[in-house]
């Protein structure tokens, strides 16, 4: 996959710009606050149809306008043109085109464009609580399967509707009743997720070890209450509890992901450099399920590329992603120097553009 170009209208500092992205590498420079990260959301946008940081599509309207655009004309590797617009008004909300023909569900389009995005926010995948973790592979998976997506999405309907239930009855008929849906949708879940993650687990440690020089061995494990048994018996089992509660305490809305290091959690004895290592892995492992997934090679978006790496893992980074495995590239940073000659020596051809104000030139 591949984006040729980049065309956006108000959104967030980017007041308008067209970009003719290359095939491999296409660098973004400029100072703090210029747009950069910006560009590579707008990218997410297309793909996922919304961004990758900011909660709600009306932030991503550039201040004091009604509305922002954003189209992307992609070659796929099997060699079809497709052209994506995605736009948000304040009044009219988001609308998602393929080809000028609008989706019907938004949903239907997600995995049809993939990208991996990896960013200095991603830090919080480790420092936060286990929601974070849930969404990226929700997130995620859904990129690689819209059975999952849809899974995910019955599940969190029926846990809303019966921790709302539980609001005012415990009646043990209906319970029953929401009990056998929920063990229905979320064992699907359960069972994409933990598939998902022991595939990943040996890709993460390899890309890891190529990173840090096999300097440490890390890990991710799947924890789900479903490991030990059925849905159906976890909620039949913490009946009694959710009635006092008033809400579903137990089920894969409270599953997580541990990341170790050394066999020690990551996020108390990971370095900073460790723990930045560890999530590119994460990226890149992720970027290779979803090329099997799909066919697709997705496209890659490495925000802040030097951000909190050493020049040698920086080298070794762009040695991996630079390789036949991987496609388009965008990248950022805010040291033009730094950036080209770091590409110079890997000897990588790329494209250079400046950001600046919110303005983007080759
Ligand atoms: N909706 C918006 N309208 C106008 N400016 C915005 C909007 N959202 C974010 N910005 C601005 O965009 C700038 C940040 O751009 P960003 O792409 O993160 O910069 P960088 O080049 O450092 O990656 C900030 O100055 C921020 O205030
Ligand atoms: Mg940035």
């Amino acid at each position: 996959m591949r984006l040729k170009k980049l065309l956006l209208i108000n959104f967030k500092n980017l007041p308008q710009a067209e970009i003719t992205l290359a095939d491999g590498i296409n660098c973004f420079v400029g100072d703090n606050g210029a747009g950069k990260t910006n560009i590579l959301d707008a990218v997410h946008y297309l793909s996922m149809s919304k961004s990758a940081f900011t909660m709600t599509d009306g932030q991503s309207v550039h201040h004091g306008e009604e509305f922002f655009v954003t189209e992307g004309s992609y070659l796929t590797d099997t060699g079809a043109m497709e052209l994506v617009n995605c736009s948000f008004s304040r009044k009219g909300g988001k609308v998602l085109k393929r080809n000028g023909k609008e989706y019907e569900r938004i949903a239907d389009h997600v995995g049809g464009f993939p990208v991996v995005i990896s960013s200095p926010r991603d830090t919080e995948l480790i420092m936060d609580a286990a929601e974070e973790r849930r969404r990226y592979l929700n997130s995620f998976i859904s990129q690689l399967d819209r059975a999952y997506l849809a899974s995910m999405m019955r599940y969190n309907t029926v846990l809303a509707e019966r921790n709302k239930f539980l609001k005012s009855s415990s009646d043990e008929a209906m319970l029953q009743i929401y009990d056998m849906q929920l063990a229905e949708h979320g064992t699907r879940v359960y069972e994409r997720r933990k598939e998902i993650i022991e595939r990943m687990q040996p890709m993460v440690a390899e890309y890891y070890g190529t990173l840090s020089e096999d300097r440490e061995q890390v890990e991710m494990v799947y924890r789900s209450e479903l490991e030990q048994m059925p849905l159906s018996e976890v909620l039949l089992r913490n009946r009694e509890r959710d009635i006092v509660n008033q809400f579903t305490t137990a089920g894969v809305h409270r599953d997580d992901i541990i990341f170790r290091i050394g066999g020690y959690p990551l996020r108390k004895y990971g370095s900073q450099g460790q723990q930045k290592s560890f999530l590119i892995a994460l990226k890149l492992a992720q970027y290779r399920l979803l090329a099997e997934a799909t066919g697709e090679k997705p496209i890659l978006l490495l925000d802040d590329l030097f951000d909190k790496l050493d020049l040698g893992r920086v080298e070794k980074l762009l040695a991996l992603v630079g390789g036949d495995d991987f496609g388009q590239i965008l990248i950022t940073d805010c040291n033009k120097l730094r950036l080209e000659s770091t590409l110079e020596r890997a000897d990588k051809e790329y494209s250079l553009f400046m950001v600046e104000g919110g303005d983007v030139k080759r």
